[in-house]
């Protein structure tokens, strides 16, 4: 397993773990035998097979997930989601978990995987082995990822409405936040808004200490925003107008890392009303 340097969050991002959000750390991630001894057989969280390799799952033309869990911290684990979305050059990752040689083999049955893809500051564990294994895949990260991860390989830093790969994906970023850097995904041909950490959707929670850390930072069993946003976003009008330029998206679909994917009539509603105190600053 590849566990390159990373540097020490700084004071906030540290404020910002307690708050119920873990950055992805070398020693959260589960090995595998402990994964499964974490997953209860009713969990819909994680789809494996019976040799226990992480399963895609199709959610729609050209775009499927891939659900692992994340150990943040002791009695404290969260689902962690890759999505993929097939563009006409090939495969787009974003936010990449441990992939096995299992999976590997099942997502190069859908295509080459020609782009890698950090969505924030946080979501980068799992990048460098996937940069590794797919050395023809660029690799796109926030700008301030290069600093924080100077192992990584990066060949191309995200940036608001960004236009090297297709089209059909849309590319907004969550300004006013620069520790974090979240960027958002629009997949337009499935109205699909494809987030990393704007929003939870948590229903299920294992570790001892999950559901109260996600109750204490109003992010358990409703499509909600982790009050972390509250210390990452230093200018708020910034991240309000970014989400206003989300929501002017049709969105049928939420996929979010953490948590249930969000689809129905009211689904842009729902996500509308996750970001009220963000949108509350509109200018
Ligand atoms: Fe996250």
């Amino acid at each position: 397993m590849h566990r390159g340097r990373i540097a020490d969050p700084d004071p906030d991002l540290r404020v910002c773990v307690a708050l119920g959000h873990g950055e992805e750390r070398p020693e959260a991630v589960v090995e595998r035998g402990r994964a499964l001894a974490l997953q209860s057989a009713s969990s819909p969280a994680v789809w494996k097979s019976y040799s226990g390799s992480i399963m895609l799952r199709k959610i729609d033309d050209d775009l499927w997930c891939a659900d692992s869990i994340q150990r943040i911290s002791a009695g404290f684990h969260l689902p962690a989601r890759m999505t993929i979305v097939r563009l006409a050059d090939g495969l787009w990752l974003h936010s990449p978990i441990a992939i096995d040689d299992a999976l590997a083999a099942a997502i190069d049955e859908l295509g080459p995987v020609r782009h890698l893809v950090a969505p924030n500051c946080f979501h980068h564990l799992h990048l460098g082995p996937a940069s590794e294994r797919w050395p023809e895949a660029r690799v796109h990260a926030p700008l301030g990822l290069r600093s924080k991860r100077e192992d990584l390989r990066i060949d191309a830093d995200l940036t608001d409405r960004y236009a090297t790969w297709s089209p059909a994906i849309e590319v907004i970023e969550i300004a006013g936040g620069p520790a974090l850097s979240e960027f958002v995904f629009v997949h337009r041909p499935s109205a699909t808004v494809i987030v990393c950490d704007l929003v939870f959707n948590m229903h299920e929670a294992q570790g001892v200490m999950t559901k109260l850390i996600l109750r204490m930072v109003g992010a358990w069993q409703r499509v909600a925003q982790s009050k972390m946003w509250r210390r990452v976003i230093k200018d708020r009008a910034a991240a309000s107008r970014s989400c206003a330029r989300v929501l002017e998206h049709p969105c049928a679909r939420v996929i979010m890392s953490h948590g249930e994917i969000l689809e129905g009539a009211d689904t842009h509603e729902q996500l509308r009303g996750a970001l009220t105190w963000m949108l509350a600053e509109a200018a």
